[in-house]
């Protein structure tokens, strides 16, 4: 019989809805099963994730991801994120915001049939490094769904006088395949003062969006990220379903951020009270970097062990780089 935490272990990958973590604990129950000497029932459980995994295989039509094309060439790329929320640390409010988008977006024809609009345009605001982009790869990866990213400022430079016609065409794509639409470097044109010769190109772009935006009622999600809140219009705010407000991590965050990112080396003998100093004011990006630094250090050595000195170390680095 399988045991009370394989079962619990099924139903959070159910709830996950990560189904090859969910034939895979299927196949451990088999394999627990037959060492107790229960071969017919093994077997069954076997051939029942045969029979799983042939479903989902035959189910698993091609990933629609439309190429843009013709006019939207270059307008934006598109990926197939397989990031997790659960890859990201995040300040715990902030995880539950999101959790809450996800659980709106998997509901949307139940919230829809009752009038309910799910929460589907985010304005993410916050420093360098701290997960904006991340955050959108997360939701795509968790709804897989498709991310779209629309470099706003190249869209302006490149297209100066014709933007706006450009941004029509992608709210236009935005309706037609549904996915994740990140604005990425909003503050290109949500800046409420710009200066030089653009300024009025960036205001008709805002004007533009805002518009755009309004009139959106499309089942894509539209996720607008900016690192400058302050010179951000704030009637623009007032537009989207949520604001986000990312920060650098605290001293406990850096340090789950260090232990996520570490997780296949050994960093058992870390000294955490010592480390934890030596990560104040470097961002999430910064103390990945630094993580990746010290792991690859271990592998020239020929080691898995992270020692306290080199991640140290390799902090500093990143600090000095940042004042440098
Ligand atoms: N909250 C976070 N949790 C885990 N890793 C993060 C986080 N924020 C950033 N990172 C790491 O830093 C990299 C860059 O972050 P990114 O999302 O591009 O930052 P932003 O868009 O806010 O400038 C990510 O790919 C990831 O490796
Ligand atoms: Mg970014």
């Amino acid at each position: 019989m399988a045991t009370v935490n394989q079962i619990k272990a099924l139903i959070r990958s159910h709830l996950d809805r990560d189904d090859e973590r969910f034939l895979a604990l299927a196949l451990q129950v088999a394999a627990s099963e037959a060492r107790q000497g229960h071969g017919k029932a093994a077997a069954e459980l076997r051939a029942l994730v045969d029979e799983a995994r042939k479903k989902s295989h035959a189910s698993r039509r091609p990933i629609p991801i439309a190429t843009p094309r013709g006019e939207l060439t270059g307008l934006l790329s598109v990926s197939m994120p397989s990031t997790k929320l659960t890859d990201m640390v995040l300040h715990e409010p902030i995880r539950a915001r999101l959790e809450r988008v996800l659980r709106e977006q998997r509901a949307f024809d139940k919230l829809q049939a009752h009038g309910l609009d799910p929460a589907r345009k985010l304005l993410l605001v916050g420093p360098p490094g701290t997960g904006k982009t991340m955050t959108a790869a997360a939701l795509a990866g968790e709804l897989r769904l498709p991310l779209y990213v629309i470099v706003l400022h190249a869209l302006i430079t490149r297209f100066m006088g014709e933007t706006a016609a450009k941004l029509r065409l992608i709210f236009d794509a935005l309706q037609e395949h549904r996915g994740v639409y990140l604005f990425d470097e909003f503050d290109a044109i949500g800046t409420e003062r710009a200066s030089g010769s653009d300024v009025g190109e960036i205001r008709r772009v805002l004007n533009s969006f805002l518009q755009f935006l309004e009139q959106d009622d499309s089942r894509s999600l539209v996720v607008a990220a900016t690192n400058h809140p302050s010179t951000l219009d704030r009637a623009l705010f007032r537009r989207f379903d949520m604001v986000v407000e990312y920060s650098a991590p605290t001293e406990a965050l850096a340090q789950a951020a260090i232990a996520n990112r570490l997780a296949a080396f050994d960093a058992s003998g870390l000294d955490w009270e010592a480390i934890r100093p030596t990560t104040a004011g470097l961002s999430y990006a910064e103390v990945v970097a630094a993580c990746d630094a010290a792991a690859k250090d271990a592998v020239l050595r020929d080691t898995m062990t992270i020692t306290t000195e080199q991640l140290q170390a390799a902090l500093e680095e990143r600090r000095h780089a940042k004042q440098g």
